[in-house]
Order: C-alpha cells, then sequence, then structure tokens
C-alpha cells in the first residue's frame, strides 16, 4: 500500500470525494402508509465519474496500484470498465480493459466502450469461454502477455475482491446509526458484504441480487471470509427482483423507473438501481418492514449515457 506522502501514490483525495456521501428523507405514500421512513444514501453524488460503490471499490485498487497500468475486466456495457478507464484518466494511470466477447472487436463500439476509449482505457477482447477462465492463474497471464501489460494491477470483474469490500465496509459505517435495514443491489456481492460489516447486527442488510442463479449467499460468505476472516452483520438476499437477469427489464420495472424519477427527481440507474427501489417499495406493500422503522436504499449509480442535466433547483441537494 501508499501513502499519501509516497509520490507512485495518486492523488485520490485531489478528486474531491463527497464523503460521507450525502443522505436523502423522501417523501413516499408507499412508505408513508406503512409507518415506514424511507432513505436515499446518494453514493451517486460521490463522484461525477467514479460513481457510487465504484468509487468505494475502485479506491483501494487505484492506491494499492503504485502508478502501475491498471487492467481490468467487463462487459460489454461495464459501469466498471467506465470507471475505471475515468480514473486512469483523472490519475495518469495507464489502463486495459478485458472486454467479454470476441466478436465486438470487429463491430463499432458501444457509447460504453467508446467512453472507455475516450478516456485512454487500451481494449482487449477475448472469447467468451476464455472470459470465463480469467481468474485461473495460466489464462491470466497469458491473457496479460495478449494484452501486452504482464507488470499490471489487476482488479478482478466488478473490483470484488477482499480490498474493495473492505473500501464498502464504511457505506455501513455512515449508515449504522441512521437506519433498521439498508439494502443494495448485488451483482458480485461485493458491495454488500462490506456494507453488512460495516452496518453492525444492529442493522439489516438486504441485498437484492439483479443476476439470475442463486450463487450469492456463498459468494458473499467466500468475500467477508476473505476481507474480515469470516462473516459479518446481518445480511439476507432476496431472489425475487432480477427480472429474469443481468440487464433484463420489463415493461413493468421501466415504468416504476419513469415514475420513480418523476416522483422524486433522481436519476434511475436501470441495471441495478432500479431493481433495488422495485423491491422496497414491494416489501414495503408487503408489510415487510416494522411500523416506524427506517429503511435506506444505496444508490450505486446514475444512468449512462448521463442524463441532460436537470434545470437549477430540480436536484435535490441533501
Ligand atoms: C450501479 C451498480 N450498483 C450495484 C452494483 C453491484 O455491486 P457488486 O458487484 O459489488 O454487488 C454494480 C456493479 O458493480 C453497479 O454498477
Amino acid at each position: 500500500m501508499t501513502s499519501p506522502d509516497d509520490p507512485r501514490s495518486p492523488d485520490l483525495d485531489g478528486l474531491r470525494p463527497r464523503l460521507p456521501s450525502p443522505l436523502l428523507e423522501v417523501v413516499d405514500r408507499r412508505f408513508e402508509r406503512c409507518g415506514v421512513r424511507f432513505l436515499l444514501k446518494r453514493d451517486d453524488l460521490i463522484h461525477p465519474e467514479l460513481v457510487g460503490n465504484k468509487w468505494r471499490k475502485l479506491a483501494p485498487h487505484l492506491a494499492a496500484a503504485e502508478g502501475r497500468t491498471v487492467l481490468t475486466f467487463g462487459g460489454a456495457y461495464s459501469n466498471h470498465l467506465r470507471a475505471t478507464a475515468a480514473a486512469g484518466r483523472l490519475l495518469g494511470l495507464r489502463t486495459v480493459g478485458v472486454v467479454r466477447g470476441h466478436e465486438l472487436r470487429d463491430r463499432p463500439l458501444n457509447p460504453s466502450l467508446a467512453r472507455c476509449v475516450a478516456d485512454g482505457m487500451r481494449l482487449h477482447f477475448v472469447d467468451r469461454s476464455t472470459y470465463r477462465r480469467k481468474a485461473e492463474p495460466e489464462t491470466l497471464a497469458a491473457l496479460l502477455r495478449a494484452a501486452g501489460a504482464e507488470d499490471a494491477y489487476v482488479v478482478p470483474e466488478g473490483g470484488s475482491n477482499a480490498l474493495a469490500v473492505r473500501g464498502c465496509r464504511a457505506l455501513g459505517e455512515e449508515l449504522a446509526d441512521v437506519a433498521d435495514v439498508a439494502a443494495v443491489a448485488c451483482g458480485t456481492g461485493g458491495t454488500l458484504a462490506g456494507m453488512a460489516a460495516g452496518l453492525g447486527p444492529r442493522v439489516r442488510a438486504l441485498g437484492i441480487p439483479v443476476l439470475k442463479g442463486g450463487f450469492l449467499p456463498t459468494d458473499v460468505r467466500a468475500l467477508q471470509t476473505a476481507a474480515f476472516g469470516g462473516p459479518r452483520g446481518d445480511w439476507s438476499l432476496d431472489d425475487r427482483f432480477h427480472f429474469g437477469g443481468y440487464a433484463r427489464t420489463t415493461p413493468e420495472l421501466d415504468a416504476f423507473a419513469e415514475d420513480f424519477e418523476q416522483r422524486h427527481g433522481i436519476p434511475v440507474e436501470r441495471l441495478y438501481v432500479a431493481k433495488v427501489l422495485y423491491a422496497l417499495v414491494a416489501l414495503a406493500e408487503e408489510h415487510a418492514f416494522p411500523r416506524g422503522s427506517t429503511v435506506a436504499a444505496v444508490i450505486t449509480g446514475r444512468p449512462f449515457p448521463a442524463p441532460p442535466a436537470p434545470a437549477p433547483g430540480a436536484m435535490p441537494s441533501p
């Protein structure tokens, strides 16, 4: 690890993250009716480009990279790849993105990958079977060679490993005294694993998986063991709100997200955030939260491409 005085240490504080992230109480009749207070933990306001859980998960990696090229992995629309590319530009680090899908190499770049390239990221496309085996040492070594980045600092897919999970503990600490339940959407489960540890045993951490499969409990336990030496906090997962899997949606979910944006004036990221918000409204309507309790939803991301800037005063200023 580097120290702030180490010349190889990137100047993360110089990026002026807004931490602790703002907490906003919103008035929503669907929660009011059940006597539940509803809070939004605006991690999407931490930094304009290292948004939400990206800041919490990437910052420890960027420090640990000590100025080396940062290589990481993602799909064609990966929020994580875009955030890593942006971090590279902001901090003067070289970045390489290993992209799932060899066929994408010969197609025009989608807006997400085009943004990565504009931010200076070098893309390296691999077929899906190699991508699946990317954590195996021989496959990884071959990938690093092929990408011309043998000395690179490797950040796992989604940024999730012990270091990142420890980075997410602060999210839980920021919510520990203000909520009875804190909910977050889960991909790899790293954000939930860290948040639950920071919340401690009094506050329930609720994870809403956006992928189908039911494998997350094992992954979250493994991440907590790697990060903290064993299970931490009181967490659980509710598997009913993935809407068919990653990036899948339904007209009902789209309508819900649009309605939420209109009611509360906040942009709703569709892959993750829409699903956790939908889940919380559904749970409130099932009377799953005791009357008098406080429920917080973590807003872990922002839609991409970013929506047009709202008129002054239209954004809540928590
Ligand atoms: C906006 C957003 N929210 C939530 C998550 C889920 O995070 P995790 O992979 O730590 O479960 C991701 C994925 O990185 C994300 O991009």
